[in-house]
């Protein structure tokens, strides 16, 4: 339906499209579908408790401070904080490395912001975060895609993409949404080299990092790319800028996240985000900072990640109870989602809707590939839901495929 407002919008809102599958999956917002469709962290473990105390002494002991307007950079025991952390994975860093943002989600837009003029190419793993996408088709980004498989980017075709002359590359390590991939520490080695060699900045989006069930952490693409360049010095000066959050460990609803970079990217991003929003939330920080500096994060994620793994394992075991044959699917060792392959002549957005009609949901895959491809393919979420839900769930998704092979 046109409106007196259609003329009046700007050029960039043309690419700004709500896509076909972030309509259907509004479908999945009834109550009575089992939805392995958003990538909603379980409120199971949400530390409500914990929250609720720091707000009280946060009210009381710096009420006038919390409720002020604060830096644009951040609050500085909070940036300070993520500093020890990080310096705990040995990438030396200082508070002027660290930019607090309102979610990463604001990181990825500020970051399009900077960097990113109409028609920039970006080198992205295909499939990759449809969020990313989002907020750079606003600024004109064209992709140049990157194939996957179970370990991560395939870095041997990274070259190829980097001859295109990129602005830069955009890279989920761990836990990868939507596959649930871990990028192998040779490739991890590889793509760091390739972005020196031609002279292409990386980002590295790492939401999902810190929920590892099993297994050792690998270093991270900023801690090797802090050692290609580190001169002794305790400031990170390199070529990577590094973003995580306080999403999927403490919660999504406080809109907390961070970006490691260069101090003269943190400079340029924060004059950026003054023009957004001025400063993230400072009540929300300071309340962070009191629920994290004693080191109760650490705890938490523990918990975090005893639930999620409960929860995948009864995924892949109820996929391997109800999946016809044909049906194959990744098997993560973190995070919140798996990636599930159909055979090939069934599209995972046609079926969308009979699934909804069982009272399942999923994401189809298609919508994760920015440059096509990925038909028969689909998210599942395991962190969401219960495990009964889970189980029942997949064995009715089980049901939906069989009908579609006609078995
Ligand atoms: C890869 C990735 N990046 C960024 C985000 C946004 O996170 P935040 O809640 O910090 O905005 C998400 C959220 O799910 C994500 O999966």
């Amino acid at each position: 339906m046109q409106t007196p407002w259609d003329h009046r919008y700007a050029e960039r809102t043309k690419r700004m499209k709500s896509s076909a599958i972030r309509e259907l999956l509004k479908l999945t917002e009834q109550p009575d579908v089992i939805s392995f469709a958003g990538g909603l962290p379980s409120p199971d473990v949400f530390p409500v408790k914990e929250i609720e105390a720091a707000c009280v002494k946060v009210l009381r002991e710096q009420g006038a401070q919390a409720l002020q307007y604060g830096s644009t950079e951040g609050y500085l025991p909070l940036r300070e904080m993520i500093t020890r952390h990080t310096i705990r994975y040995n990438l030396p860093v200082t508070s002027d490395n660290i930019l607090i943002t309102s979610g990463s989600q604001q990181a990825l837009d500020l970051l399009g912001k900077i960097l990113l003029n109409h028609g920039d190419r970006v080198v992205v793993e295909s499939p990759t975060y449809m969020g990313a996408l989002q907020a750079w088709n606003a600024y004109g980004a064209e992709y140049v895609s990157v194939r996957c498989d179970e370990n991560g980017m395939i870095t041997d075709e990274l070259e190829e993409a980097l001859r295109t002359g990129p602005k830069f590359i955009y890279i989920l390590p761990n836990f990868q949404n939507p596959t649930g991939s871990t990028l192998a520490t040779e490739r991890r080695m590889k793509l760091v080299e390739l972005a020196d060699k031609y002279g292409v900045p990386i980002i590295e989006d790492d939401p999902y990092g810190q929920l590892r069930f099993e297994g050792e952490h690998l270093p991270s693409v900023v801690k090797l790319d802090g050692i290609l360049h580190g001169d002794g010095d305790a400031c990170y000066r390199g070529n990577v800028i590094y973003l995580s959050t306080f999403s999927k460990i403490l919660s999504p609803g406080l809109r907390l996240a961070w970006v490691i970079a260069p101090p003269e990217v943190i400079r340029k991003l924060a004059l950026a985000k003054q023009g957004a929003d001025l400063h993230t939330a400072t009540f929300n920080q300071v309340v962070a900072y009191e629920v994290g500096h004693g080191g109760f994060i650490d705890q938490h994620v523990k918990t975090i990640c005893s639930v999620y793994k409960e929860r995948r394992d009864v995924m892949l075991d109820a996929l391997d109870e109800f999946m016809p044959e044909g049906v194959n699917w990744s098997h993560p060792k973190g995070g919140l989602f798996l990636w599930a392959t159909l055979p090939e002549k069934i599209s995972t957005e046609t079926m969308f809707q009979k699934a909804v009609d069982q009272k399942v949901a999923y994401v189809p895959g298609g919508s994760f590939h920015p440059n096509g491809g990925g038909d028969n393919t689909m998210r599942l979420n395991f962190s969401y839901a219960c495990p009964e839900r889970i189980i029942e769930g997949i064995s009715r998704l089980g049901m939906v495929i069989r009908q579609e092979l006609n078995i």
